[in-house]
């Protein structure tokens, strides 16, 4: 038997900043690479979904708030603070609460997903809702960090990178070697900077904090795609959003603070950064639920989105290894899934309660 013990545990000697320090954990990371039949077939590759909704809190953020908040502990922290779309805030919160620290959260006004913020208020974080997006958060999250004692659990902290680069280690290790293609959604880019530091970490001999080398465990990285939602693209474009727009309120940024760093994943690995639409995110997000059984919340659709979307335009190579990240889990903004492709309400049909009813509505009596 084995029971999985967290990212920091299990990649230790990966990790040499966490040397030494108290592990605050609540058992992230080891989530499901599972195989995409029907998106295999539709693209023509072997695509793969590695699906980060199951972690603890239900998104991908655990594997660097794990890590976080322990050097957070380490360096004898009370407080906490981070800048969030929701669900960082919701990560820092639980992580703060094992660690037995105070967290305190700044979310843009309104446009936090109802899952995000009830687990950032059930947790008991100081959640306070402020006049500007996600960019003004963070800005002023970094000023506090900077002035009170505080210690900011973003991604521009380093050890949240150090964590999110584990999901990486996790995929080689289950196919053997490195996809030809990873592909994710892109907000704050802390999340693509992660992976190409695992990718390019395990293809390559690693030095352990006690002086050990470690071997090559891939033969090779990946091209990293990364997809912006169109309304809040500034990679794409060159240039920030002072108003980034998108149904997917958790890639809602328009000023990644990661953004050099994305850049350098995409050109050092042959990758690129695009954009899909709003309409292409809940396209994708709807194929997920309704084809593959795969429930996301809509940013980590983005994914599947910008796969669908190379595809039309005939960029996919035939055969290829490819895994997509779905970064969140559904029951965060549930309310996507109540809505068919033309926006309208989705409604339980209403039956009586006998067999003889239940059955004709099932279309068993015909
Ligand atoms: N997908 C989801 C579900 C996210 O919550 C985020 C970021 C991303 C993708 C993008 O990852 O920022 O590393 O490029 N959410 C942050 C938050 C901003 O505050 O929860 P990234």
């Amino acid at each position: 038997a084995h029971l999985w013990r967290g990212v920091i545990t299990e990649y230790a000697e990966r990790l040499p900043m966490l040397d030494g320090a108290p592990v605050v954990t609540l058992g992230e990371g080891g989530t499901p690479l599972i195989e995409a039949e029907k998106l295999s077939k539709r693209v023509g590759a072997r695509v793969f979904v590695k699906y980060e909704g199951l972690n603890p809190t239900g998104s991908f953020k655990d594997r660097g708030m794990t890590t976080a908040m322990s050097m957070a502990a380490k360096n004898g922290a009370k407080a906490v603070i981070c800048a969030s779309t929701g669900n960082t805030s919701a990560s820092a919160a639980a992580y703060a609460t094992k660690a037995g620290m105070t967290c305190a959260v700044l979310v843009p006004d309104g446009k936090i997903a109802m899952g995000k913020l009830s687990q950032a208020i059930a947790h008991g974080a100081q959640l306070l809702q402020v006049d500007g997006n996600f960019d003004d958060c963070l800005t002023v999250a970094r000023k506090l960090a900077e002035n009170y004692p505080v210690e900011l659990v973003n991604s521009v902290n380093p050890a949240r990178i150090e964590g999110q680069k584990t999901a990486s280690f996790e995929i080689v290790d289950a196919l053997g070697d490195a996809p030809d293609i990873h592909v994710l959604p892109v907000g704050n880019a802390g999340n693509i900077t992660g992976y190409w530091r695992g990718y390019r970490e395990y293809a390559a001999p690693f030095t352990t904090a006690d002086g050990r080398e470690l071997p090559a465990v891939s033969t090779k990285t990946p091209k990293m795609w990364g997809f912006q939602a169109e309304g809040a693209s500034p990679i794409v474009a060159g240039h920030p959003f002072d108003e980034p727009e998108t149904i997917a309120t958790a890639i809602r940024i328009g000023n990644p603070a990661s953004w050099k760093q994305a850049e350098e994943a995409r050109d050092d690995s042959g990758g690129l950064i695009d954009s899909v639409s709003d309409d292409d995110i809940l396209d994708a997000h709807r194929y997920l639920s309704s084809e593959e059984g795969i429930f996301v919340e809509p940013a980590s659709a983005a994914s599947i989105a910008g796969l669908l979307k190379k595809h039309a335009a005939g960029q996919v190579p035939a055969g290829a290894t490819i895994v997509c990240t779905v970064t969140g889990h559904g029951l965060k903004d549930p309310q996507w899934a109540l809505r068919n492709a033309d926006g309208d309400d989705i409604q339980p049909e209403r039956v009586d309660v006998d067999a003889y009813s239940v059955a004709r509505a099932l279309g068993l009596d015909s």
